[in-house]
């Protein structure tokens, strides 16, 4: 049994508040948001919740953040609606994959729990700047993150850690090179990825792993709880979407993944490379350009070599340990009403 703090309806925390890490988690829910939230809440001292356009528009995103929210009996973790575009370029939804509404599946209640007063770009630098140590979980275009580095300059020395799902070490999703969170707003990434602030890049080369099939749907609907039932729903249609969509067996839990790497490092196995941006190619906008040279064949378990290449600024994720991510996930997720 967790033994923390209630954060809502007879859910505790692993650990009392004051000795988890403070994080803000900034979505575009999104199905695999939504497991996001809900499987950092209790692990995790959840500060507040924001929102960006992304899998669908602002509006949506964000009613699908509160409808989860309220799911799971954790309406008191504030929520704040963010940027409704990129900063340069036009919108891009996923509606095909994540459906007209951004979380078709389960017949979730329209919210009644009102929104934070404030802006998400706003939200985070106040909350940042007034607490010490917030580490930014982004699963989702990075709009709100690149719009409040750049107007509070400051937030780049405060926040020790990004853990974000974006971008690829191989081919992409949106194109054959860029991937969705990546490709929706590439300007916003590049400020992130050149911000200095230690990042943690968890892109669909490690994420496709976290691939959910019948199985992990069934054991999670075998929760017999809400939540459960819910969830399921909520991965029946996305599954349903993507095996009708490209013939996939699964559906792929991206966004947790970066929640997982602050939960229990040693899920993931994740080596430095330095990551670019692509701003301009014709085919490869939107392409994270991980450089992975230094890491020759002998050296992936960390020997000497020669590094080429640019100094590394970020730690890309190369493996997940399947079995415990969704150990992990599924016995989090019993833990909801
Ligand atoms: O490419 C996958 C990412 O794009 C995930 O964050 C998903 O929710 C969408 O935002
Ligand atoms: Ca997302």
């Amino acid at each position: 049994m967790f033994g923390g703090e209630r954060i809502g309806n007879g859910l505790r925390t692993w650990k009392p508040l004051s000795e988890m890490r403070p994080v803000i988690l900034d979505c575009d829910p999104g199905h695999d948001d939504a497991l996001a939230i809900l499987l950092a809440a209790p692990h995790l001292r959840l500060l507040g919740i924001t929102t960006v356009a992304g899998n669908q528009s602002i509006e949506k995103v964000t009613a699908n953040a509160l409808k989860v929210v309220e799911l799971a009996g954790l309406a008191r973790i504030p929520v704040a609606q963010g940027m409704a575009r990129p900063l340069v370029r036009q919108p891009v939804h996923a509606g095909e994959i994540h459906g007209d509404s951004g979380l078709d599946g389960p017949d979730l209640p329209a919210p009644s729990t009102p929104l934070h007063p404030r802006h998400a770009v706003d939200f985070i630098i106040d909350t940042v700047m007034s607490t010490d140590g917030v580490t930014l979980i982004p699963t989702a275009p990075l709009t709100n993150v690149a719009a409040a580095l750049r107007r509070e300059p400051r937030l780049a020395k405060r926040i020790p850690e990004i853990s974000l799902m974006g971008g690829s070490m191989t081919c992409g999703n949106s194109t054959p090179a860029a991937e969705f969170n990546i490709y929706c707003d590439p300007e916003a990434a590049h400020v992130v990825f050149t911000s200095g602030i230690p990042i943690k890049m968890c892109g669909l080369n490690l994420t496709r792993q976290a691939n959910a099939t019948e199985v992990e749907v069934e054991r999670i609907r075998r929760l017999g709880n809400r939540t459960g039932r819910a969830v399921a729903e909520m991965l029946d249609f996305y599954r349903g979407r993507l095996r009708q969509m490209f013939g996939l067996a699964g559906g792929p839990l991206h966004d947790p993944c970066a929640v997982a790497a602050l939960i229990d490092p040693s899920l993931i196995e994740f080596r430095p490379m330095h990551v670019a941006v692509e701003l301009t190619g014709t085919h490869t906008c939107g392409m994270t350009v991980c450089d992975s040279r230094h890491l020759a064949r002998g050296q992936v378990e960390g020997g000497g070599g020669v590094r080429r290449g640019e100094t590394p600024n970020a730690e890309v994720g190369v493996r997940l340990d399947v079995e415990q991510f969704f150990n992990l996930l599924i016995e989090t997720l019993g833990r909801y009403p």
